[in-house]
């Protein structure tokens, strides 16, 4: 289906829907964010980890699992992982490490960034994508872009060739276009899940979802003790036209500083924003002494104190990695020596 048709059909289903929300008075704003049970306690994931990954919260259910599902998580965790690893196998920095893990994520369907991210309330993709170097603390950051292949690639042109840190819209899209970066149109995007995903989210009263299931992270730690952190997405199906999530925001879904911590989140983008969740980690960290489990463990109950959702990972400089959450999450790690883990299944 083309996008003018796809948008077409969209628009004759949301005006169906939309009256009997105005009748019963149902807004996404009243239904879409009930209060989230608290985080529950979490000790440290693993030691001696160089770089950790994750694609979002929802891990699956094994047993409701095709195995041909299960398998291609495990190959994008693996090969993501190892992109990452190979960067700082061979004396790369973390910050290179970290974007080749996300540009392996965006490319793959499964997961809500690049190729895979979510619609929004019009039925189009805008995407959102940041990076941070720890070793000086700075950021490079787009968001609701809506013709990069890679948001992340972008994200770093901001970091490394412009005088700012967060480049929105057109500008953002044009910016990347002029330096090179691949360009894509809006079909590039468009798979049967996620379109599904936005027309149940249409049916649904809470027509905002709470939740979402594949927005990307990566941390790293390289052989200078550096620290860096990515996180890409497509945010929230059918957010509002123009919404920023926490993905873009440094301190809120991303945050890197090399003396203490690299941190990714996933999850309710509003919550991350007000409870300032990435750098709570760093902040935990330096004032109160805690380590980087207790450190994040503070971050993300402070997210489900104003009602969000979602997980962190967090690697500090020692390589000890933790994932708090409320829910579960999916995610990844490969170790100094190479030896990755998978972590996508809940039970
Ligand atoms: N955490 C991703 C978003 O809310 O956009």
């Amino acid at each position: 289906m083309s996008s003018v048709a796809k948008r077409r059909s969209l628009a004759v289903l949301s005006c169906v829907i939309a009256v009997p929300a105005l009748v019963l008075g149902v807004s996404s704003a009243s239904s879409g964010w009930a209060q989230k049970p608290a985080a529950q306690p979490s000790g440290a994931e693993a030691h001696d980890v160089s770089l950790a990954v994750h694609c979002g919260t929802a891990a699956l259910d094994r047993a409701e699992t095709p195995p041909e599902l299960g398998a291609a998580y495990e190959a994008m965790f693996q090969e993501a992982t190892q992109a990452g690893y190979r960067v700082l196998h061979s004396g790369g920095r973390a910050v290179d490490a970290v974007q080749a893990a996300i540009v392996v994520m965006e490319d793959n369907p499964l997961c809500n960034a690049g190729r895979g991210a979510v619609f929004n309330e019009d039925g189009e993709n805008q995407l959102d994508a940041s990076i941070m170097d720890g070793s000086d603390l700075d950021v490079g950051a787009v968001a609701g872009v809506e013709n990069v292949k890679n948001p992340i690639k972008a994200a770093r042109l901001v970091m490394d060739k412009s005088p700012h840190v967060l480049i929105a819209g057109e500008g953002a899209d044009d910016f990347a276009a002029r330096n090179g970066i691949e360009m894509v149109t809006q079909d590039y995007y468009w798979t049967p899940e996620r379109w599904d995903s936005l027309l149940e989210a249409k049916k649904n009263a809470a027509s905002v979802s709470g939740e979402e299931h594949g927005t990307v992270g990566a941390i790293a730690v390289d052989s200078h003790g550096d620290l860096a952190a990515a996180t890409s997405t497509g945010g929230l199906t059918n957010k509002m036209v123009g919404r920023v999530g926490d993905s873009p925001i440094a301190g809120a879904g991303t945050y890197a500083d090399s003396q203490f911590v690299a941190v990714s989140g996933t999850g309710t983008g509003e919550a991350f924003i007000r409870a300032n969740a990435a750098r709570e980690v760093a902040v935990q960290m330096e004032h109160r002494g805690l380590d980087v489990t207790r450190a994040a463990q503070a971050a993300i109950d402070r997210v489900a104190r104003v009602g969000g959702e979602g997980a962190l990972i967090a690697l500090d400089h020692d390589g000890e990695f933790t994932v708090p959450r409320i829910g579960t999450a999916k995610y990844a790690w490969v170790t100094n020596s190479g030896d990755v883990e998978t972590r996508f299944y809940r039970n």
